[in-house]
């Protein structure tokens, strides 16, 4: 059985790293209006930080895409699950996603929503396992690099567990 067993990255560390992410956000698009698009369920922690630190004007909506099942392991292949229902036609989108680790389904989902013609498309996450990455992908904004090792809390579960825990925590083999 896989439990949390130390804490990765403390929620002050989350919050100094949200906090940053926002004024480059700010930064970078002033005098715009951005659609943040949340991809469930892991997304929402960051989302909901990520919008109350920036100053820019934010419309929201969510995205849902499946390819773990009840693994630590993606299947490698993606879904969608759930698409948005703002129209991005000319709007300026930002992805907010939890984790990026093979970089399949933030790939596959910036794909889907390119096509929906938005002005800009650009991808925030808060912690990205760099050392796994399958296929390239665009990380505008980033928190944190990660290690090899599967995390929970912060709105990161494994099998749907621990999403509520306010630190990022590694899951180990709990021999206890
Ligand atoms: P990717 O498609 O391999 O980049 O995986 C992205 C998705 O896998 C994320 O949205 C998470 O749902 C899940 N995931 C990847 N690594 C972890 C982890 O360490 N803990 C929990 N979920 C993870």
């Amino acid at each position: 059985m896989l439990k949390p067993k130390r804490v990765l990255v403390t929620r002050d560390q989350i919050r100094d790293k949200v906090k940053e992410m926002a004024r480059a956000i700010d930064a970078a698009h002033q005098g715009d209006e951005l659609v943040l698009v949340g991809v469930l369920k892991g997304g929402i922690v960051l989302m909901a930080d990520l919008m109350r630190e920036l100053r820019l004007p934010v419309r929201l909506d969510f995205i849902a895409a499946e390819s773990y099942g009840a693994s630590t392991e993606t299947s490698g292949v993606v879904k969608l699950t759930r698409d948005v229902t703002t129209d991005l036609r000319g709007r300026h989108v930002l992805l907010v996603e939890d984790i990026v680790d093979t970089g399949l389904t933030i790939r596959y989902l910036i794909s889907h929503l390119k096509g929906k013609d938005p002005a800009s498309l650009e991808v925030a996450v808060l912690l990205d396992k760099v050392s796994r990455r399958k296929v390239p992908v665009d990380v505008r904004y980033r928190g944190l690099v990660i290690p090899d090792a599967f995390v929970v809390g912060y709105g990161l579960d494994y099998a749907e567990h621990y999403r509520n825990l306010p630190d990022v925590m590694v899951v180990e083999e709990d021999g206890t």
